[in-house]
C-alpha cells in the first residue's frame, strides 16, 4: 500500500492508495472505531456497485453504521439535500462523536465533507473517492461546499478529512469517458510540477489500456499534498492548481453543464494555457508542442468554434471573485506553474484557435 500524508499539523492526515483496499476498510479504520456511530453518506448506484458489501463488512466488524443516499448529479450539491441530510443524521441519532464515510465522486465528497464540517460544528469524516476526478483532485485538500442559485460552490467550508481511502479498482466500474475525462487532471499534476511525470504519462496514454493507474494515482495525490500542504487556504502556491481551469470553466459554463466534462474542459484549457505560455516567452515552442500532443492523446469532444465573445463573460466571472484581477496560471517550462496578471483578454482570445 502507497501511503501519502499531507502535512498540515494538527490537522494531518494519510493517503492510501492500493488497489482491492476496499475489501481492507474495517482494518484501516479500526484505530479510529470507538463504539461511535458512523455513517456512509453516497448514492444508490454506488451503494449497490460497493456501499452495501462495505457497509455489511463493516458491521460484521462491529462498527455501528448506516447510510444516506444523495440523488445523482451536481443537484445533490444543494442547500436543500444538504438539509435533508443533516436532518436525516440527527434521526440516525449521530451526536458530535459522529464519523462519516464520504463514498462517491466529487459530488458525494462535496456534499459529505461539508455536512462533515458543520454538523454539530464539526465532525471527523473519510473519503473515499469512486472517480478518477475524485481520487487525485476533489477527495484531497478539504475543499467542500454545495452549489447556490446564484453560483457554484458559493457556500462551503475548508474542513480536511482523517484520511483519504483509495482503490484504484473502483475504476472499473465507471463509464470509460469520466475515467479519461480524470486523466486531464492527472496530465495538469506533471505539466504543474513534474516534468519526469508528465513524460511517463505521455508513454503510458499511447495504450490507454494498459494506463497503471494505481501509480499515476499514488502521484497525483503526492503532488497535490504537496502543494495543499504548503498553502491550504490557497493564498499563493494553492492557485497553480487552477491550470488550465479559467479558461476550462469557461467552456463548462458556457457550453452548458453537462455538455462537457470538467476533466475534458480543463484538458482544452492546458492546451490555452500552454500557447500563452510560449507567446509570454515563458514556454519554448517545443515545450508547448509536447504538452499539446500529451493532450491530444485523449479521446476529447470535438467542439464547434468557440466564439471568444461568447467566452470572455465567463472569464471575467472568474475575474470578478479575484477583485477585478485574473490570477492567470502559465507554464515557465514544463513541470513547473507560476501565476501572471499580465494575461490580457486578447490574448486569451488568440489562444482559442488552438481548440479549432
Ligand atoms: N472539492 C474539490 O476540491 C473539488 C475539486 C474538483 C471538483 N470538485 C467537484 O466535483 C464534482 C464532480 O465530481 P465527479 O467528476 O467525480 O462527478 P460525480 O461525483 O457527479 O460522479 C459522476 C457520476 O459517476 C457515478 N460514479 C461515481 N463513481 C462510480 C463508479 N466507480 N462506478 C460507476 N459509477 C460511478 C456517480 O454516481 C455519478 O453519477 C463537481 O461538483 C465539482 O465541483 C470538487
Ligand atoms: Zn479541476
Amino acid at each position: 500500500m502507497k501511503s501519502i500524508q499531507v502535512e498540515l499539523g494538527a490537522r494531518s492526515y494519510p493517503i492510501h492508495v492500493k488497489s482491492g483496499l476496499l475489501h481492507n476498510i474495517p482494518k484501516i479504520l479500526s484505530d479510529y472505531n470507538h463504539g461511535q456511530k458512523w455513517m456512509i453518506i453516497s448514492q444508490y448506484n454506488l451503494m449497490e456497485l460497493f456501499g452495501f458489501d462495505l457497509l455489511n463488512q463493516l458491521k460484521e466488524n462491529g462498527y455501528q453504521i448506516d447510510f444516506i443516499t444523495l440523488p445523482v448529479g451536481e443537484s445533490a450539491k444543494s442547500m436543500n439535500e444538504f438539509s435533508r441530510v443533516i436532518s436525516q443524521m440527527v434521526e440516525f441519532n449521530c451526536d458530535r462523536s459522529a464519523s462519516i464515510l464520504a463514498l462517491g465522486g466529487g459530488v458525494v465528497g462535496d456534499v459529505a465533507g461539508f455536512v462533515a464540517a458543520s454538523f454539530m460544528r464539526g465532525i471527523d469524516y473519510f473519503q473515499i473517492p469512486t472517480t478518477l476526478l475524485a481520487m487525485v483532485d476533489s477527495a484531497i485538500g478539504g475543499k467542500t461546499g454545495i452549489n447556490i442559485a446564484e453560483g457554484k460552490n458559493l457556500v462551503g467550508a475548508i474542513y480536511q478529512p482523517k484520511g483519504v481511502l483509495v482503490d484504484p479498482e473502483i475504476l472499473a466500474s465507471l463509464p470509460k469517458e469520466e475515467v479519461t475525462a480524470g486523466l486531464g487532471e492527472v496530465i495538469k499534476y506533471g505539466a504543474i510540477w513534474d516534468y519526469h511525470f508528465l513524460n511517463d504519462i505521455a508513454g503510458w496514454m499511447k495504450n490507454l489500456d494498459t494506463f497503471p493507474y494505481e501509480d499515476a494515482i499514488a502521484k497525483s495525490c503526492e503532488i497535490k499534498s504537496e502543494v495543499v500542504s504548503k498553502d491550504e487556504r490557497e493564498g499563493g502556491l494553492r492557485r497553480i492548481l487552477n491550470f488550465g481551469h479559467t479558461i476550462g470553466h469557461a467552456l463548462e459554463s458556457h457550453l452548458g453543464y453537462g455538455r462537457i466534462r470538467h476533466g475534458e474542459a480543463v484538458a482544452l484549457g492546458m492546451k490555452c494555457a500552454g500557447y500563452i505560455s510560449h507567446k509570454l516567452g515563458l514556454l519554448k515552442k517545443d515545450e508547448q508542442s509536447n504538452l499539446v500532443e500529451t493532450i491530444n492523446r485523449l479521446p476529447l469532444p470535438k467542439l464547434r468554434h468557440i466564439n471568444g465573445n461568447h467566452l470572455m463573460p465567463f472569464i471575467k466571472t472568474d475575474k470578478k471573485s479575484e477583485k477585478g484581477t485574473l490570477n492567470f496560471v502559465v507554464l515557465e517550462g514544463l513541470g513547473n506553474a507560476t501565476t501572471t496578471t499580465e494575461v490580457t483578454e486578447d490574448l486569451i482570445r488568440e489562444s482559442l484557435k488552438v481548440l479549432n
